[in-house]
């Protein structure tokens, strides 16, 4: 899937190596607990972190241009009103999303989705809940410039950030003989995001070999996530998503997600793009609409089934699930978040 050129970044240096060599047996333990689990180590294997992160040959990272990508992305300035920034939306201190149901733009306007999280979308391959944005350095100036969310003309903010002498250098710096211009502050700002990674969490020294890094419970959460539940069906891999479009049968609303972008498909009435789950228990409240508050709900739902309709995904369908089988799948989601490090803010130019 990414086997494509592109450069790269090691992710936590030596550790991750380390990880990878020590990616031997003590797989088997747990296969006694579930006949019908299948084979774990097998299970086990499609989830294993990369050491890597991917960028993409025509903007390759340096740690320059991270580092501006970083300071615009902290900046308010981007925005109309002064009062707005990419971090607003998307702040570490909620796993890289807001908290609100839906996101809160510009003069406090209610928008119509829920902000997602910007974590691993080096891995991603289309963004948006709906897939409007076919890469990160497309996504990044719609914010700026979207009445609604930070009101900015890209040529009035290029003109700003021209007039501020420490912009002027560090553009001039990681683009020589290009400076400050849209396509610049783009891909700075995606280089920016693309070091944004889910830091180790429990799950992933379990799947590294370290049979006391997770519950039993978690354990089995797993497999159930893997098999009966089906919930790898659409959150596969280790970023837990295959970023693609599926109708969970959520109650109608006027947003038709991905149909109103690719009309004409029947299937994808009410298609969202489905989420990743690292650090999913610090991204509350969940789904496009923000309509769920807890783990527990979102399991519930998807017992539930969703509401029958021609569009809903034929992997959705009732699951019957016991309390401590929803207890299992939730204690396991919990094993996805790990200890981030701290974010430092930077000082602004
Ligand atoms: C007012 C809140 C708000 C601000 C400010 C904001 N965003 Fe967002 N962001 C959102 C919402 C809401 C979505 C989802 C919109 C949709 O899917 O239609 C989103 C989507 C995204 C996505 C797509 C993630 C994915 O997995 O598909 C990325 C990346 C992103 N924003 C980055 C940025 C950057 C970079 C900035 C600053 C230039 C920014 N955002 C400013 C609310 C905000
Ligand atoms: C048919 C594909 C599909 C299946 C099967 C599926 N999901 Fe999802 N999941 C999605 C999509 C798509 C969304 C976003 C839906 C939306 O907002 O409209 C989602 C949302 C979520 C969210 C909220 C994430 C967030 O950031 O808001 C969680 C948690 C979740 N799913 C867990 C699970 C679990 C646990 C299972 C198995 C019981 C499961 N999913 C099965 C596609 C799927």
């Amino acid at each position: 899937m990414h086997n494509i050129s592109r450069s790269s970044l090691m992710i936590g240096g030596a550790l991750s190596l380390c990880w990878v060599a020590g990616m031997a047996a003590a797989d088997t333990q747990l296969a006694a607990t579930d006949a019908a689990g299948g084979d774990l180590a097998a299970m086990k294997k499609l989830y294993q972190r990369p050491t890597e992160i991917p960028f993409p040959a025509d903007n390759p990272y340096t740690p320059a241009k991270a580092e501006l990508g970083k300071t615009l992305f902290f900046d308010p300035r981007l925005s109309r009103s002064g009062v707005q920034a990419c971090v607003s939306c998307h702040n570490p201190s909620f796993g890289w999303e807001d908290g609100h149901t839906t996101a809160v733009g510009e003069n406090m306007l209610v928008l119509g989705r829920n902000s997602p999280t910007i974590i691993n979308r080096a891995w991603g391959e289309i963004f948006f809940w709906d897939g409007r944005a076919a890469s990160l350095e497309e996504q990044a100036t719609g914010p700026i410039t979207a009445p609604g969310e930070m009101n900015m003309p890209m040529d009035v903010l290029i003109e700003k950030l021209k007039g501020i002498a420490g912009y002027q250098r560090k553009f001039g710096q990681v683009f020589p003989g290009e400076g400050i211009t849209e396509r610049n502050i783009a891909a700075s700002i995606a280089t920016f995001e693309r070091t944004v990674v889910s830091a180790e969490a429990p799950f992933d020294r379990w799947i590294a070999g370290d049979e006391k890094a997770i519950s039993e419970d978690a354990k089995r959460g797993f497999i159930l996530f893997n098999t009966k539940a089906n919930c790898a069906s659409c959150h596969s891999g280790w970023t837990f998503t295959d970023d693609s479009f599926h109708d969970i049968g959520l109650p109608a609303t006027d947003d038709i997600g991905r149909a109103k972008i690719v009309p004409g498909v029947p299937e994808l009435e009410y298609a969202f793009k489905t989420p990743g789950l690292r650090n999913i228990d610090q991204r509350a409240p969940y789904m496009h609409d923000g309509s769920m508050t807890t783990l527990e709900e979102v399991v519930q739902h998807y017992v539930d089934g969703g509401i029958q309709r021609p569009s809903l995904d034929p992997d959705m369908r009732p699951i019957a699930l016991s309390d401590q089988e929803v207890k299992e799948l939730v204690a396991f989601m919990h094993t996805l978040t790990g200890q981030d490090r701290p974010m430092t803010l930077p000082v602004l130019p």
